[in-house]
């Protein structure tokens, strides 16, 4: 399973490719609108640079030759730019015309999974159910996310179901257990999966029963040797 970044922020993308586990990065206009200092365009070249998965960037245009043109100029940006396009009768109809082109694209606020058929036949390289925001109005999103990603497999569409609105990690073991082939998480989320109350404690005792151990040693030893690291069997 892949794992996105859900953000615009510059720092917390360079801090989860250093872990390692960044497979690509989804922005829209409210996670931009969080950053500041740089356009649009120049936060996207940037993430560009820092990781060479998928990117998504989401047009603000709600006619079609507007949408086509903001992908058109998004996709030139760089080769891993995905083209976030909203679903709507115009969104649909912009999404076959990029797939048309070759363009990639991500079709987001999905909320039911015909939403996320008629998106994989336009065309969509990602199908984005919202689970937080079903979630928040008593639906159950995970739902959504299942029924879509049976009816992707069943069917062979080429599109990858990717899990969004992602609020709390028990989102992302249950969306990787419903079968979505992406999430993409908030950095708080991101931070979240790495920590367990037993493991920081448990690296905490670790530390403390080390210490402990080269102290008595070096009190035994009084010669330093001990000091320097291991003892030696
Ligand atoms: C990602 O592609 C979506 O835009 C994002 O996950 C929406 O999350 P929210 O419901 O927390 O705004």
């Amino acid at each position: 399973m892949k794992l996105f970044l859900d953000t615009a922020d510059i720092n917390e993308i360079r801090t989860v490719a250093r872990w390692g586990v960044l497979d690509g990065v989804t922005t829209n206009p409210t996670l931009f609108a969080r950053t500041s200092g740089m356009t649009y365009d120049e936060v996207l070249a940037e993430i560009c640079t820092i990781t060479s998965g998928p990117v998504s960037a989401e047009v603000i245009a709600e006619d079609v030759d507007g949408m086509l043109k903001e992908g058109r100029h998004f996709a030139r940006i760089a080769d891993n730019i995905v083209v976030k396009v909203p679903m709507s009768e115009t969104g649909l109809e912009a999404i076959s015309r990029f797939a048309a082109d070759g363009i990639r694209t991500n079709c987001t606020l999905i909320f039911s999974a015909n939403q996320g058929l008629l998106a994989a036949k336009a065309g969509a390289s990602l199908l984005s159910p919202f689970v937080g925001r079903l979630d928040d109005i008593n639906e159950d999103g995970m739902i959504v996310i299942r029924e879509l990603a049976d009816i992707i497999r069943f069917h062979e569409y080429d599109s990858e179901v990717l899990a969004a609105s992602v609020r709390h990690p028990r989102h992302v073991t249950d969306a990787a257990l419903a079968g979505a082939h992406v999430a993409t998480l908030p950095y708080k989320v991101f931070q979240q999966m790495v920590h367990h109350p037993l493991t920081d404690k448990g690296i905490a005792q670790f530390r403390k029963d080390w210490e402990a151990a080269r102290e008595a040693l070096a009190a035994k030893r009084p010669s330093g040797s001990a000091k320097k690291g291991r003892a030696k069997s």
